[in-house]
């Protein structure tokens, strides 16, 4: 298949394009930048150039292909204040690809995050596939993409937990709780640090990507979860011994003090279940999971 991959000089993009072209699909990935347009060559694929915002360029580019996958997102908008701006030309883009794609019945995977289901109130459970959460911030783009199923486009979404890590991750959540407790000399978690968040290694959500363009049923939400929920004082504790500081409980009301915007994250409860994919998809993780990525010290390389 051509798969148009928009994101693909990104963390998660930089391992989907390499999955991709591994199983035989030939990669147009959409790059904004010269660096980007670059790397993506030197990875082996084909490149779109054009911004986000270029939806006629994106529809043109859609339509030539024969699937999309979409990772872009205005990440640098997002951590300058304008998340609202972000989501909106999230879903902008969305609605491009979804228009060239309609009544193709060529597949259309794009993502969305498991944290979504906590703050939607499922916290006495692990969140499924089979949640859906009526609306907000992401969850619409969720929804409209997994709606183009009724207009004749295979579409799907996958969920990716708050922590997708590997020697590819410079710039999520993980290396951002290191760096802020390098900053701070201390590794905090909040009150008791019993709260878990779900973790997937980023090759093996690369993988959850290539097996639901190439067969996920349209309009299915996956999770590309292996870890289902590390306990968040033990993730503290790890990045604690690695970094030679001690762990800290942290006040629910210092935690915007303490950990900047990620405040907002870190004592939510977000268990996950990825149950459903394993079996829908075949899928199973093959690569370590968050403590043993940590604990092997690629992150703590300075
Ligand atoms: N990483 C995680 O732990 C995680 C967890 C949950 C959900 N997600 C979601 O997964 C998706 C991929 O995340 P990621 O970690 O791979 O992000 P990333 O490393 O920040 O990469 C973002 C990608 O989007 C591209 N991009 C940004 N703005 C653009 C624009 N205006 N026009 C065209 N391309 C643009 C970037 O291109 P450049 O190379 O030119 O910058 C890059 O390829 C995002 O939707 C993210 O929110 C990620």
């Amino acid at each position: 298949m051509r798969v148009l991959v928009t994101g693909a000089s990104g963390h998660i993009g930089s391992a989907v394009v390499p999955e991709l072209l591994a199983a035989g699909h030939e990669v147009t990935g959409l790059a904004r930048s010269e660096d980007s347009a670059a790397a993506l060559t030197a990875a082996g694929a084909e490149v779109h150039r054009g911004d986000l915002d270029d939806l006629e360029g994106l529809k043109h580019a859609a339509t030539a292909a024969d699937g999309v996958i979409h990772l872009a997102f205005k990440h640098e908008a997002m951590r300058s204040g304008d998340f609202l701006g972000a989501i909106a030309a999230d879903m902008s883009a969305i609605e491009a690809i979804g228009a060239a794609l309609e009544g193709s019945g060529k597949p259309f995977v794009s993502t969305s995050g498991t944290l979504m289901l906590t703050f939607a109130g499922i916290t006495d459970r692990a969140g499924t596939e089979l949640d859906v959460v009526e609306g907000g911030p992401r969850v619409d783009a969720e929804n409209a993409v997994v709606g183009l199923a009724e207009h004749g486009v295979r579409s799907s979404i996958v969920r990716l937990p708050p922590l997708v890590h590997s020697t590819l991750d410079h710039h999520g959540f993980g290396p951002t709780l290191i760096s802020i407790a390098r900053q701070k000399g201390v590794s905090g978690y909040v009150g008791e640090g019993a709260n878990r968040w779900p973790a997937v290694h980023t090759v093996d959500a690369a993988r959850v990507y290539r097996l639901a363009l190439e067969g996920a049923t349209p309009g299915t939400r996956l999770h590309a979860v292996a870890d289902e929920g590390v306990p968040f004082r033990q993730i503290a504790g790890t990045i604690a011994n690695k970094l030679g500081v001690p762990s800290a409980s942290v006040a629910p009301d210092d935690a915007t003090e303490h950990f900047s915007f990620l405040g907002a994250f870190v004592s939510l409860d977000n268990l996950a279940s990825s149950k459903l994919t394993r079996e829908w998809l075949g899928w199973e993780p093959t690569h370590p999971g968050l403590i043993a990525d940590l604990d092997d010290g690629h992150y703590f390389e300075q």
